[in-house]
């Protein structure tokens, strides 16, 4: 595994289904960083108002965002909300259609960007999602802007449902991201775009492992790592 010397941020953004969480686990795992997954920060706001049958932009929910501890387990493989286990429930396809509602309401994404920039103070990080590389950490190290076309992205989120057994078909995923998609890059803040000091990376048909090389040659290659 390299190791990085000083403290050093990665950020990534991209619209769903560019391969930046995959790519972004993996870069941690190589390099020894932390992992961030933002997304899912946003996911488990998503199931507490699900659960407590709350509007997105009702001061309720507001407010149990402010009082709710979302933490990370096994490196960010396991989230927790309130210490309860989310990582399968923030997946689900009600949490799909609801979670940029939720992620557009200002109130709601402060207290999260609040709560990003705790966990990226701490060390080394390596961090994805929708503006990290813009708003959570203008200052990265590094920043890297992944896409891909609609339909690449929904073939792979396709495969991830069926992998857990879930009955869709692609162009209903397709239709899924691109609303998804259309609602994160117009919403009035923090809208989705790539940072003008972004490396940007069409993943449409390069393998992860080729987007994986790619990102860590970039840093090793400023950073001076040693395997
Ligand atoms: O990356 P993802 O698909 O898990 O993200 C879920 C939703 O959360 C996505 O529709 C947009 C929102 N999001 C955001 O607004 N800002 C982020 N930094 C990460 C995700």
């Amino acid at each position: 595994m390299k190791k990085i010397g000083s403290q050093v941020t990665i950020a990534i953004d991209g619209p769903a289904g560019s391969g930046k969480s995959t790519v972004a686990r993996r870069v941690a795992e190589t390099l020894g960083l932390l992992y961030l997954d933002s997304g899912a920060m946003y996911r488990a706001v998503t199931v507490l108002a699900i659960q407590n049958e709350l509007a997105a932009d009702s001061p309720e929910l507001i407010e149990q965002v402010k009082a709710c501890h979302i933490e990370f387990a096994d490196n960010g493989k396991t989230i927790l909300l309130n210490t309860k286990n989310v990582s399968v429930q923030i997946r689900t396809p009600a949490v799909n259609r609801f979670v940029a509602d939720v992620a557009k309401i200002p109130e709601i994404r402060h207290e999260i960007v609040k709560h990003q920039q705790r966990i990226g103070a701490e060390g080394s990080i390596i961090a994805e999602g929708r503006d990290l590389t813009t708003i959570v950490f203008p200052d990265a190290d590094f920043k890297f802007y992944l896409d891909a076309s609609v339909t690449e992205r929904a073939k792979r989120r396709l495969a991830e449902l069926q992998a857990q057994n879930v009955d869709i078909t692609l162009a209903a995923v397709e239709a899924e991201i691109s609303a998804r998609d259309e609602k994160d890059k117009t919403r009035a803040h923090s809208p989705l775009r790539a940072a003008d000091d972004a490396i940007i990376i069409d993943t449409t048909d390069k393998t992860i492992d080729e987007v994986v090389d790619f990102i860590t040659a970039q840093i090793s290659k400023d950073e001076g790592c040693s395997k």
